[in-house]
């Protein structure tokens, strides 16, 4: 078997869409730009992977705790948090074609659609802004956050208080944000509408370099555990010119993209700079009682700030395999199958009986209802089409197990179970189908 596993960003946006993982939103008007929705597919594959960095991060450790605040906050957040300030990227507009580019992206100030001459750069604020309330006035002003991280650092004495959690300890949240991006692009890799994975996690002074290395090791680690190949990703420290303005030090990981090295999660050291400036806005105290050391300090910060939507593209990507198989006539031919890791394949077995044939299809739905009332897994039925078409369609989704009915079966009560990664084939009865998967999901 001959396997070729790189892959253009033409073909998974193709696969994405002929198989229902994403599409471009509001398609039948013509789509908005860069905005994307997750079909079928892509909901189970992106729940998987939040679901999975939860358990990593929150449920199997003892000093986490998760939060889900609020989309919009109170704007004075974000004049304390710096980014009405200093959230901006230096924009160029084209005196010809009118096309805009982040200035810091391009050599020279000649357009690269047209090389007509650029304007000067100006800064350009990131944050969507909107309106609450019946009116289009200033005062009803908000911002759809750029960041979920602010909706933990205003809640740390909430979080400390009902919790009683001692430092070192951390704050996990998934949600939505928003950056009015001057260049969106790569399909789900940069969207102006994005869901961030990120964790605040609260040190006391002094420790926060030896726990910044401890999370850049785990959080690295993390990505080849669900199967992402560790020669697709690396580790890159911020060059001072990059760090944003909360930040001390900050690495990224990057995944070997079609387009090249790019960024998965950031992992920055924000110092005391966030807990500090909101105390200061605020006039609240946010600092913490160290009973052991007997004294009062306000903590340091490691964020480990992961994107769901380029982690689930980057897991696709590195999935994708084209392989030479022999068919059963002895000729070769040519698979597409995704070989996502179990906990993160969004249908983990398939129901197949051969055709549709009156005398195997009430034993396959028995098997599917079998297989929906005992575990809690996507499962799919399928009977359209010849039995290779629709392993080559399970292969394409990344389905784990196929569970095939045949005549044999109507006998003997037994299926057989098509492993997708080996194509190995074994004949296991009705009754003891689920046990055996089960094993096999671990
Ligand atoms: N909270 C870090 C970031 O959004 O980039």
């Amino acid at each position: 078997m001959t396997t070729n596993s790189t892959v253009t960003m033409d073909t998974i946006v193709s696969l994405c869409k002929r198989r229902g993982f994403i599409f471009q939103s509001s398609e039948i008007y013509g789509g908005l730009g860069s905005t994307w929705d997750y079909g079928p597919l892509g909901v189970e594959l992106k729940n998987n992977v939040k679901r999975a960095w939860w358990k990593a991060v929150v449920q199997k450790r003892e000093d986490m705790v998760g939060i889900d605040a609020a989309i919009l906050m109170h704007p004075q957040v974000w004049v304390a948090s710096g980014h009405v300030a200093g959230f901006s990227d230096p924009l160029a507009e084209c005196k010809s074609c009118n096309h805009r580019f982040r200035a810091d992206h391009i050599e020279g100030n000649r357009c690269p659609d047209c090389g007509g001459e650029l304007t000067e750069p100006k800064m350009f604020n990131l944050m969507a802004k909107t309106f609450l309330g019946p009116v289009e006035e200033e005062a009803a002003v908000v911002y759809l956050r750029p960041e979920t991280a602010q909706g933990i650092f205003v809640n740390f004495e909430n979080i400390q208080t009902t919790t009683r959690k001692k430092l070192p300890f951390g704050v996990a949240q998934v949600g939505k944000a928003f950056r009015n991006e001057i260049t969106p692009g790569n399909f789900v890799f940069r969207t102006r509408e994005f869901e961030q994975m990120e964790i605040e996690y609260f040190v006391k002074p002094g420790t926060d370099e030896e726990w910044h290395k401890r999370w850049l090791q785990d959080r690295f680690n993390w990505y080849p555990s669900l199967g992402m190949r560790a020669e697709n990703l690396r580790l890159r420290q911020h060059g001072s010119d990059e760090l944003a303005h909360y930040a001390k030090d900050c690495y990224d990981v990057e995944y070997l993209f079609p387009m090249g090295w790019s960024e998965l999660e950031g992992i920055a050291n924000r110092g005391d700079f966030d807990l500090r400036q909101h105390a200061q806005f605020s006039g609240k105290e946010l600092n913490y009682f160290d009973d052991e050391a007997n004294e009062r300090y306000i903590p340091y910060v490691i964020e480990p700030s992961a994107g769901a939507d380029r982690s689930t593209l980057a897991f696709l990507i590195d999935a994708y395999r084209e392989e030479d198989v022999q068919s059963g006539g002895g000729q070769t031919e040519k698979r597409v199958v995704l070989k996502l890791h179990k906990d993160l394949a969004p249908i983990k077995a398939a129901v197949l009986p051969l055709s549709r044939n009156p005398q195997l299809v009430p034993t396959a739905k028995e098997v599917h209802s079998l297989l929906r009332e005992n575990t809690d897994w996507m499962t799919q039925y399928d009977d359209a089409q010849s039995i290779g078409r629709r392993y080559r369609r399970q292969d394409e989704i990344g389905t784990l197990y196929c569970v095939t009915i045949d005549f044999d079966t109507i006998n003997d009560r037994a299926v057989t179970i098509r492993d997708r990664d080996s194509m190995e084939q074994e004949r296991v009865p009705i009754d003891e189908l689920v046990a055996a998967l089960k094993q096999k999901l671990g």
